[in-house]
């Protein structure tokens, strides 16, 4: 029996921006946000395996570098090159410890791939996370964060999960005190949606008109902090939402959908294009899961609940 190479897994959770509230643009053309992030229970998993010098799990050559494996619904069209942040994640890190990256990423998505939920941050914060422990390397969790920011303004909160407020650009991180459970439905669109151009149509649709500096709304912190379904649904916004929805006209559809299905509050989340709905009880999302699925307003249907751990090692055989 071949000795197996060792790896570590990593599951990473989902977010959901219960507010997203978006400044204007920058002169470095990102945008000031006061951005309430929720992890969710949907999850990616992904495992580092030492590919030298103990050798590959799979076939090939010892070799270093960092290769990367995807499989999963919507993984034909995550990136396996250097474009794929979670490689960038592995060579950051090495780079930041002076050593040789040698590794085998394998991600198995179930986050939906560039759906407004954090995807590829996920798989970032997991990358990291899994060759830091299968390295060695101990990096301390500051500068763990500090790399999580490098990399992309929602990878910090993909390590932490939880509840938080994002600012600067999302990446600068205050935990922010939750209950719960909350009892939130996802409805998956067919395609993606890009950032930066979600971003661009929102800075279009306000045209001139001033935008006030962004600023968390109280009465949807103290929801969060107190577990009130109704009041968090009541506070429910998105910046983006009104960019997204003119990018993809049929999102319309779909928030009306899951409204008159019962949700208690809807919206598209984070730049989309899936839209997340919030439930009284787990009845209730199952209901609204089952109405979305059949409305024939988007792709696919998932309930899940909140607040979700931040990325977790679940499996480590070194
Ligand atoms: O930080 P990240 O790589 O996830 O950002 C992707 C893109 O989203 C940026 O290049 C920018 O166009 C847009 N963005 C922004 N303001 C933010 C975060 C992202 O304009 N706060």
């Amino acid at each position: 029996m071949p000795t197996p190479s060792p790896s570590v897994t990593v599951r990473v959770p989902a977010k959901v921006n219960v507010q997203l509230a978006v400044g204007p643009p920058r002169p470095d053309g990102f945008h000031d946000l006061a951005n309430v992030f929720l992890a969710v229970g949907l999850h990616d998993h992904v495992t580092a395996t030492l590919t030298s010098p103990a050798g590959p799990a799979a076939p090939g050559p010892a070799a270093p570098g960092v290769t990367v494996t995807c499989t999963g619904p919507g993984s034909e069209h995550v990136p396996l090159d250097r474009s794929n942040l979670a490689v960038r994640a592995a060579e950051l890190l090495a780079a930041r410890h002076g050593i040789e990256p040698a590794v085998r990423l394998d991600i198995v998505k179930d986050i939906p791939v560039a759906g407004g939920m954090a995807g590829g941050s996920a798989d970032a914060a997991g990358a990291l996370l899994a060759c830091d422990t299968l390295w060695g390397t101990a990096t301390p969790r500051a500068e763990l964060l500090r790399l999580c920011a490098e990399l992309g303004s929602d990878v910090p909160f993909s390590l932490v999960g939880g509840a938080a407020l994002g600012r600067g650009r999302g990446e600068r991180l205050t935990a922010l005190a939750v209950s719960g459970p909350f009892h939130w439905v996802f409805a998956l669109a067919d395609g993606g949606l890009s950032t930066p151009e979600v971003y661009r149509e929102c800075d279009r649709l306000r045209g001139d008109r001033p935008v006030t500096a962004p600023e968390p709304d109280p009465a949807l912190l103290e929801a969060l902090r107190t577990g009130d379904a109704p009041a968090l649904a009541a506070a429910l916004a998105n910046d983006l939402q009104p960019a997204a929805v003119s990018l993809r006209p049929s999102l319309a559809a779909t928030l009306a959908a899951g409204m008159a299905a019962g949700a208690l509050g809807g919206l598209v989340s984070g730049s989309g294009p899936s839209c997340a709905f919030l439930a009284a009880d787990a009845g209730s999302a199952a209901k609204i899961t089952k109405s979305l699925a059949d409305s024939g307003t988007c792709r696919a249907a998932r309930a899940t609940t909140a607040p979700a751990p931040g990325a977790t090692t679940i499996e480590s055989y070194a």
